[in-house]
């Protein structure tokens, strides 16, 4: 079974930096309610003084038309969270943690055992009302304040989440700057621990490898898929990340490996207009180095990690 989860709404719209009033969030979280995605992640009931973006979380919630077979899912950092998720009627709820202690103090101010401590009783309230639970691994791959993240160290962290009761784990590529083979190798090492369909990835696309990367993951048998609409996304506490890689790209990549996805790209794109005259313009820049290929080693970057001598690209 695929699984496209649309993260646009969250992912997305916390990295924006206009206010989006409420009714248009609506309106976007329904129209892409209509495309056939499978999952929509709504908002995130995060501190509002962290994340002002998504302060509605509930009215969104609250005001959305839902459809039938379509998940609507919410971030959620703690009990407050949990409470708040609970009130507005989410069907699933997504914790969050990372393997990189700096990002996590940065993010969710607290380390990677801090945050599990939280997680624990979530968990288990969860289970009480029969809430499906995901868990984030951010900085699977790279953390942009402690560099290369050793995939033991993701499996670790992934196979503790899942103890927990976690049902299902999203592998996060927090700054879109993994390349296919370490997809490959991280999930060499957790396939073999976890089943396929527990396992969503979630690739930011900065480099522009993020389409690779869904490909890579495809071909290992992994049919959870996050994307945004547009490639909108990023998080504002991982300097130097850009979007999601964009459902439209998925859509045609995963179709070109012969997946039945159930969704025409062109019908995201009126989801897209609708936040359009509220989106800064779009400022992609690939960051210095990240067109280069090394010919020695599978890493493109000729930087950390990087055995080989990088080639002009
Ligand atoms: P904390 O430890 O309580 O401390 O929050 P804090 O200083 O960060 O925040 C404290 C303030 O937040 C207090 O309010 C609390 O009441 C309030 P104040 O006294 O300052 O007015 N607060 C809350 N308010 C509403 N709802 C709540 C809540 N919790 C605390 N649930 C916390 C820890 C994690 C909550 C906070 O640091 C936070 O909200 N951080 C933002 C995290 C976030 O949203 N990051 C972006 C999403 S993660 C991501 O993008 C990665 C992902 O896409 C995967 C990937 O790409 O890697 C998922
Ligand atoms: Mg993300």
């Amino acid at each position: 079974m695929l699984k496209i989860v649309e993260v646009g709404p969250r992912d997305g719209l916390q990295n924006e930096t206009a206010s989006v009033p409420t009714a248009v969030k609506v309106a976007f979280v329904d129209a892409l309610s209509e495309t056939g995605v499978h999952e929509i992640e709504v908002s995130a009931f995060v501190s509002p003084r962290k994340v002002p973006q998504l302060g509605d979380a509930g009215d969104v919630f609250r005001r959305l038309t839902r459809q039938n077979g379509v998940v609507y899912s919410a971030l959620v950092p703690n009990a407050e969270g949990f409470d708040r998720a609970l009130a507005a009627g989410v069907d699933k709820i997504a914790i969050f943690t990372a393997v990189s202690e700096t990002f996590n103090r940065k993010n969710i101010n607290t380390s990677l055992a801090g945050s599990l401590r939280r997680f624990e009783p979530l968990l288990k309230r969860a289970q009480q009302v029969g809430l499906p639970v995901r868990g984030y691994v951010s900085t699977a791959f790279w953390c942009a304040f402690e560099g290369r993240i050793r995939p033991e160290a993701a499996i670790d962290v992934t196979l503790r989440l899942v103890d927990m009761g976690v049902d299902e784990v999203s592998l996060s590529d927090t700054i879109g700057r993994a390349a296919p083979p370490e997809v490959a190798r991280l999930l060499d090492g957790l396939l073999p621990k976890l089943p396929a369909d527990r396992i969503a990835v979630h690739f930011h696309d900065t480099y522009g490898r993020g389409v690779a990367n869904v490909l890579q993951s495809w071909d290992y048998g992994i049919r959870i898929f996050d994307a945004s609409v547009g490639g909108l996304g990023g998080c504002p506490f991982a300097p130097g990340a850009t979007g999601n890689v964009a459902t439209e790209a998925v859509v045609v990549a995963l179709a070109s490996r012969g997946a039945a996805v159930g969704i025409d790209p062109a019908n995201l794109t009126p989801a897209l207009q609708i936040l359009e005259p509220y989106l800064k313009p779009a400022q992609r820049r690939m960051p210095p180095g990240g067109s280069r290929a090394c010919e020695v080693c599978e890493f493109f970057d000729g930087g950390d990690g990087c055995s080989g001598k990088a080639a002009a690209g």
